[in-house]
């Protein structure tokens, strides 16, 4: 299975810990294919053809980036806007994404507990993730678990370590998503 695992920081060569583990995992996954799209494209201009390109030859398509203000990094938004067009990803004849897996991976700051609904923000994790869900619906790909680390500010090595090694299972195949969650992962529908 071929895996294009689109990653989404700012700083994903020097200010991040998490992001930058996690991509490294996946990087040591056979299949997968990393992109590092800020490092493409600092200046928000996104070339649609090559980043379609990338997405027709995956079988699998993961969008990895740290949560940032309850949702993604500035680039991925500029990035559905402009790759995600309509009469190609959706709308009429717009079937060139379906049937592929798609799966989220998020660096999360804060702890899970903080994301339930009588938690500090108020608001169930998974019901920030309705946008996303929501797109994947109408792009005809296939909704997986997606893989989210909690706690990530202050996240431990070990702990970290735990989440990049549980990451690399997951991109291993399909099915690999029933593997055993460690403590600083949750997930979520
Ligand atoms: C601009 C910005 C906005 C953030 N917003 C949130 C947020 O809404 N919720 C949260 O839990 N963490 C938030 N964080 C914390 C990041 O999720 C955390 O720093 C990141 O996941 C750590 O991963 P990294 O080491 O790859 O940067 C924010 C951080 C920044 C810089």
């Amino acid at each position: 299975m071929k895996t294009a695992v689109l990653a989404f920081h700012p700083h994903l060569g020097s200010g991040s810990r998490v992001t930058h583990r996690l991509a490294q995992a996946a990087q040591s996954v056979d299949g997968v294919s990393l992109v590092n799209e800020y490092q493409l494209y600092p200046d928000f201009h996104i070339d649609v053809a090559a980043e379609q390109e990338t997405l027709l030859q995956a079988d699998r398509i993961v969008w990895l980036f740290p949560f940032y203000w309850y949702s993604s990094p500035a680039l991925l938004k500029q990035w559905e806007d402009d790759v995600l067009e309509h009469g190609w990803a959706y709308g009429s004849d717009g079937d060139r994404l379906h049937g592929k897996e798609f799966m989220l991976a998020i660096s999360i700051g804060s702890p899970a507990e903080k994301y339930r609904p009588e938690g500090e923000f108020a608001v169930a994790g998974k019901d920030l993730l309705t946008p996303f869900r929501a797109t994947a619906r109408l792009i005809g790909v296939d909704w997986q678990q997606p893989f989210l680390v909690h706690g990530a500010s202050f996240i431990s090595d070990e702990d970290l370590e735990q989440a990049a090694q549980q990451f690399a299972l997951r991109l291993q195949g399909p099915g690999s998503e029933t593997a055993a969650t460690p403590p600083t992962t949750t997930t979520a529908n």
